[in-house]
């Protein structure tokens, strides 16, 4: 394999990332020299008890979050060497969704997935057919009239990926999309997740407390204790041998081993 196509493959990648906040005169270091990559076409897990550092290596990753110091380079290019506008346009291509799906409670499910093609500039047309696509592709074509709060969880969690997917984005992070949810509607979203990564070759960073999620949906998994990534690998050398005492307590107490 040439290094080029080497290089092309890698979607993600983290080196020697550092976050340290300031907490009331205090440092909370969130994240200590985290190092990894992420392919093009993974579902990468990211596992990890709470305050390990997830969400906020989700968001170093898009840079809603100003790294302390390493590098993040998404496709290449370089995120912190970027303008503020440059950068903006480098994020459309790195979408998010979460836990709580951040809807927009004043507008509509049509308006919701529309409001990031209309920040793109797209015109009305093209909003019009790319938004009832969408709506159809995560099976709430009937639902663009509704609010967000006359859905269930799972439908405002599709509403969240069909906003998501709006600029077609070459990234999706996911950060505990599915924790809020019961667990055949959880299962049903990470059916809809699959099929974006398989048919729309969208790469899904996949962020969860739930070992037992990332078992059957994951390709690869890095495991975040104490701010530090404590194991990383594929999902079945991890499941089947996991090398790190906490990657063991996380299995064990997640039901898994
Ligand atoms: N804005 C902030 N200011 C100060 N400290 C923060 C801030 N955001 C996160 N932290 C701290 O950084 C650490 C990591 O937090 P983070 O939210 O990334 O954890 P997490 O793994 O996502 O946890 P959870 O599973 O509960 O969502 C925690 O100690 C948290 O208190
Ligand atoms: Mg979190």
């Amino acid at each position: 394999m040439t290094r080029q196509s080497t290089e092309i493959r890698e979607v993600i990648r983290i080196e020697n990332l550092n976050k340290t906040y300031k907490f009331k005169g205090k440092e909370v270091v969130a994240l200590k020299d985290v190092t990894l990559t992420v392919n093009k076409g993974d579902i990468f897990g990211i596992v990890g008890v709470s305050g390990a550092g997830k969400s906020t290596l989700a968001r170093c990753i898009n840079l809603l979050e100003k790294p302390t110091s390493g590098k993040i380079t998404v496709n290449g290019v370089d995120l912190s060497a970027l303008s503020e506008k440059n950068l903006n346009l480098q994020r459309r291509k790195i979408a998010m969704i979460f836990q709580n799906f951040n809807l927009f409670n004043q507008r509509t499910v049509f308006r919701n997935v529309a409001f990031p093609l209309e920040i793109a500039g797209a015109d009305r047309q093209t909003i019009d057919s790319r938004v009832k696509a969408l709506l159809g592709y995560v099976g709430l074509g009937d639902k663009a009239d509704s609010y967000p709060s006359q859905l269930s969880g799972g439908q405002k969690q599709r509403v969240a990926i069909a906003r998501a997917l709006a600029n077609n984005p070459d990234v999706l992070l996911c950060d505990e999309a599915t924790s809020a949810l019961d667990s055949l509607t959880a299962y049903s979203i990470l059916q809809l997740l699959k099929d974006i990564n398989c048919k729309l070759g969208v790469t899904i960073v996949f962020i969860t407390h739930e070992i037992g999620a990332v078992k059957n949906f994951c390709n690869k998994v890095a495991v975040l204790d104490d701010a530090g990534i404590a194991e990383c690998g594929s999902v079945e050398k991890v499941f089947d041998s996991p090398a790190s005492p906490v990657t063991r307590k996380i299995l064990h107490y997640g039901g898994v081993k």
